[in-house]
């Protein structure tokens, strides 16, 4: 990763980063600084010492004794010399040079690191890494990471000023937003008994911009969610956080496009030129999900027809789906095969029908399966041309309702498919027209919103929704309405989301209406938002992206953690710092706060 300009970055106690020195800088007197990496004893009186910042590592030449251990923080001033011939280490940036005559000062004694600073330093535990924060960032993959992540923001704060969006700072203590999550709240010390909640996104605040003529709002923004931890999640994670006013669903696709574009290039150096676009109702059809992996292919195919008279009870449903795991049968055991169909039941299927591509001794292909005689040639034959079989292939198929199906085929894809996280390249693809309502609670008979309930719907669609709204057609029709609701995907991880907000007052309250937030609800969760609009809205629409997770892929990073400073582990705790800890009892006073005794385990 390249230093930013000035490459020497000389301050009072030094004259060059230890990284930048090269065959010119021979015959320099210069003075670096950083901490021993390593230090390697030639005979009695002199020792060799890898000085190491940021910028890379020095091998410097030191005559006589020196108490000089691991992590020691040095200062050295020596002159810059070729090394000597059979020595220059290719693999080093500094590799063809040494510092020579030195004197050493030692600026700090450092106690033995926790745990090796090299490779080695991957298969540490990651609460001891944790808890040494510091240590484990001085680590050349975490300097890349945040230096790679402060590249990141820099890209797309230009990216979002060159497209006239104007950065505003929204509030962290506020009232409640919905943005489906648990909130973190924050006790009121001068209003005893009330509580701030911190916000999940600046969503209400960033329309309320809209309404406030900014016209354009961007925020790098922190976000406070509290739910279970992932590698793709933190309690508090960081957020491209974008709105519009008189905008399209395509004007936020192009703002968004050119500020991933533009993270993307100051990292990789490519461009983002043509992002793809996918509807839901594809994205499921095709990869059983609503965020596909597009870097591997082994598309969910459409079988149901190919049943449509079936003897096969099993097969008598309402969605039928296969893959096809191309040459997988050589590589897959019989017990491999138990344990995916077990699986495929814990992901709810009712069975997985698992079929090898055989060739017969007549030279015919055969589909070789526990189930192949319960069905017909005609339906052996279809499956086998659907698929596009060859020899040696593995087939799966699923049947069952049109969710179930493209949910449980879309997961054994990726378990049997998916490339590890650096390979096969980035791409970006971004699925339109979700719906806008992922399902009915069974317990209220109401619609649950995909979004939030501020998304609006597809106008195609507005009809369908009036007819509900108005207790003609039944709640299940809901769940083909449309929004204008789209989201960003990355090999496979949802990046960002957004949408088209309502301003329609009629059509919002149908919308509250059907959802089953009374008029009263809605007053008191966002009645400040609802009172803005009354004052005149314009059309707006928005975005927010996770910067974490750009960063981590852009990087190569399963875990969003390792991207973050000072992340939290699994369980939300703060190994550093022991956060969250107990307050004291004069803290609780002070904010009427008395606490229960702990829920016995
Ligand atoms: P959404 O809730 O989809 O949308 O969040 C947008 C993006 O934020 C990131 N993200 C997270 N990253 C790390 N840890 C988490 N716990 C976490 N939760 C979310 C993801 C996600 O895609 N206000 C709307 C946006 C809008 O409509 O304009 C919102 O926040 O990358």
């Amino acid at each position: 990763m390249s230093t930013p300009s000035a490459p020497e970055q000389a301050t009072a106690l030094r004259t060059h980063l230890c990284g930048v020195l090269r065959p010119e800088h021979v015959g320099q007197t210069v003075t670096v600084c950083g901490w021993a990496a390593r230090r390697r004893e030639h005979g009695e009186h002199l020792a060799f010492i890898d000085l190491r910042d940021h910028s890379g590592l020095l091998q410097c030449v030191v005559d006589g004794a020196h108490d000089i251990r691991s992590e020691y923080v040095l200062a050295i001033t020596g002159t810059v010399r070729p090394r000597p011939e059979g020595t220059v280490n290719e693999a080093l940036a500094t590799g063809e040079v040494e510092l020579g005559e030195c004197s050493v000062e030692v600026l700090s004694v450092a106690e033995p690191p926790p745990f090796p600073l090299d490779d080695r330093a991957a298969d540490v535990d990651e609460t001891v890494r944790l808890r040494h924060r510091y240590v484990d960032l001085r680590r050349d993959d975490m300097q890349r990471n945040l230096r790679t992540r402060a590249a990141v923001n820099r890209a797309i704060r230009a990216a979002m000023d060159d497209q006239g969006f104007v950065e505003v700072e929204t509030p962290m203590l506020i009232a409640s937003t919905p943005e489906g999550a648990r909130d973190f709240v924050v006790p009121s010390r001068q209003k005893p008994g009330n509580f701030y909640a911190l916000p999940q996104s600046p969503q209400l605040f960033k329309q309320l911009c809209m309404v406030g003529g900014v016209d354009r709002y961007y925020q790098i923004a922190r976000c406070f969610r509290d739910e279970d931890l992932r590698a793709d999640r933190q309690f508090e994670f960081t957020q491209l956080d974008a709105e519009m006013s008189f905008a399209s669903q395509e004007d936020v696709l192009v703002a968004i496009t050119a500020a991933v574009s533009a993270a993307t290039a100051a990292v990789t150096g490519d461009e983002v030129t043509d992002v793809p676009r996918i509807t839901w109702r594809d994205a499921m059809d095709r990869y059983g999900s609503d965020k596909p992996d597009v870097r591997f292919g082994m598309e969910l195919v459409e079988l149901t027809d190919v049943f449509a008279a079936t003897g096969f009870n099993a097969f008598k449903a309402s969605c039928i789906k296969g893959i096809r795991l191309e040459g997988g049968s050589e590589s897959t055991s019989r017990s491999r095969l138990d344990d995916l169909t077990d699986t495929a039941k814990r992901w709810g299927a009712k069975g997985l029908v698992w079929m090898r591509v055989e060739r017969g001794e007549d030279g015919a292909l055969s589909l070789n399966s526990p189930i192949a005689k319960f069905l017909s040639e005609a339906e052996l034959a279809g499956i086998a041309e659907r698929l596009g079989a060859a020899e040696g292939d593995l087939l799966f198929l699923v049947a069952d309702d049109w969710a179930t199906t493209c949910h449980v085929l879309g997961l054994l894809r990726l378990e049997l498919g998916r490339p590890p996280v650096d390979e096969g390249g980035r791409r970006l693809l971004w699925v339109v027209d979700f719906p806008l309502f992922e399902s009915i609670d069974p317990a209220t008979g109401r619609p649950v919103s995909a979004h939030h309930p501020f998304t609006m719907p597809h106008a195609e669609d507005l009809g369908l929704l009036a007819e509900v709204a108005s207790g003609d057609g039944d709640a299940e029709s809901l769940l083909a309405v449309r929004s204008q609701a789209y989201d960003l995907v990355l090999n496979g991880w949802e990046l960002g989301s957004g949408s088209v907000r309502i301003h329609r007052p009629d059509v919002q309250q149908q919308v509250f209406g059907l959802l089953g937030i009374s008029e009263a609800e809605a007053q008191h969760k966002f009645g400040f938002l609802l009172d803005a609009f009354r004052f005149g809205a314009p059309p707006h629409a928005g975005f927010a992206f996770g910067i974490d997770r750009l960063v981590a892929l852009l990087v190569g990073e399963e875990n969003i953690r390792e991207v973050i400073a000072f992340p939290k582990t699994q369980s939300g705790a703060d190994p550093l710092t022991k956060a969250p800890t107990a307050i004291d009892a004069v803290q609780l006073d002070e904010l009427g706060l008395r606490l229960l005794p702990p829920p016995a385990d």
